[in-house]
């Protein structure tokens, strides 16, 4: 038995932001077949996320560019529709990696069941990558201690909203970064930073210095750019720098070396990058405990969803624009 599978296809590696054309929309039949150990599952939503510019582009990144022909590779949330795993029955809903497509096989010690505590969608956000991202970059490389100043960019994104909660829960001042007035409100009404700073704003360097009058103590950075420059001169000395990601230069060839590098040594700066992948003993006590602040009301988050599969190019070439609050993800 095959059943006919809807998926979206990387078919040529993006120049600059991605364009009409770097993805290619195909149906294959896929064999339902499965082999001992196996699951299928029928995908209900997928993640849309910043890395998947650095992996379809092939160039210098953490792991493998993906292949071309290929359906784009992401996390999804689905139902499993047969399984040979003796864990996993079908209707369970489970966690995975099959990427933009309806369906997909998987080994079903691949997949990760949820409990169904929180919305799907959210496995993909707060109780998902984007979560265990968040609280490993804050708590295992930023280390925040009570009463410092900790600085969020991309502080309306589905890894630094929940970042900058974090560190508000461990007692710290945070002040977040977004682009616009609407975003900025967001992170201060809705998720209850101590402040927050538009860095579209014409002034925005004396702004953040307005906003960090102590200086700063740990950056959680996910933009790079002029963002990061901005944050330099203002580190007080053995400040840490997260480097979560770099987004602002995700579209271009390169990564120049930002201005105001020389602070890192005349402060004595801690910068670590790190990649949430690396550390996958520490995802189930970060997805326990995300889980349980997100069901009972501690940790806020929010989710942009966009319908049907055949919108996803988009909702990725806009998630580059910030045109998405909280966590992007499909719906198929
Ligand atoms: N190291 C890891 O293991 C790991 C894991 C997950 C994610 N990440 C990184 O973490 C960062 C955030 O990821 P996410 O999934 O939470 O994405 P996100 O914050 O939900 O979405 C990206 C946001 O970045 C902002 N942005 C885009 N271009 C910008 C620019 N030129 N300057 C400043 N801000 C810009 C936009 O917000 P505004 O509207 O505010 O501009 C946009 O909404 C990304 O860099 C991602 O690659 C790293």
């Amino acid at each position: 038995m095959s059943l006919p599978n809807r998926q979206l296809l990387l078919v040529r590696r993006p120049e600059g932001a991605f364009r009409n054309g770097d993805f290619s929309l195909a149906t294959r039949e896929l064999s339902e077949d499965l082999a001992p150990g196996e699951i299928l599952v029928r995908n209900l939503f997928v993640s849309v996320d910043p890395y998947l510019r650095l992996l379809a582009g092939g160039g210098e990144t953490f792991t493998q560019p993906l292949t071309l022909g290929q359906p784009m590779a992401s996390w999804a949330v689905g139902e499993v529709a047969a399984s040979r795993d003796p864990g996993i029955a079908s209707g369970d809903k489970v966690v995975t990696y099959l990427g933009w497509q309806l369906f997909g096989i998987c080994p079903g010690a691949e997949a990760r069941k949820v409990s169904g505590r929180l919305p799907l969608p959210a496995y993909l956000g707060v109780a998902g990558m984007p979560g265990v991202t968040a609280y490993l970059g804050m708590f295992d490389i930023g280390r925040p201690k009570a009463g410092e100043t900790v600085v969020i960019s991309a502080a309306a994104g589905a890894v630094g909203s929940i970042a900058g909660q974090l560190a508000r829960m461990h007692g710290c001042r945070v002040i977040g970064i977004a682009g616009g007035p609407a975003k900025c409100r967001h992170v201060v009404e809705d998720l209850g930073f101590g402040a927050s700073v538009d860095y579209k704003a014409a002034h925005f360097p004396s702004d953040l210095g307005r906003a960090a009058p102590e200086g700063i103590d740990l950056y959680f950075d996910s933009v790079g750019g002029p963002v990061l420059e901005a944050v330099l001169p203002l580190l007080n000395p053995f400040a840490r720098i997260v480097l979560c990601g770099h987004i602002s230069t995700y579209n271009r060839r390169e990564t120049p070396v930002p201005k105001g590098w020389e602070f890192l040594l005349s402060r004595r700066v801690r910068l670590q990058g790190f990649i949430v992948g690396d550390r996958l003993d520490r995802w189930p006590e970060a997805l326990a405990r995300l889980e349980h602040w997100a069901a009972g009301g501690k940790l806020r988050y929010e989710e942009t969803i966009i319908e049907g599969l055949e919108n996803a190019p988009e909702a990725l070439h806009d998630l580059f624009q910030g045109k998405s609050l909280g966590k992007l993800v499909v719906a198929l």
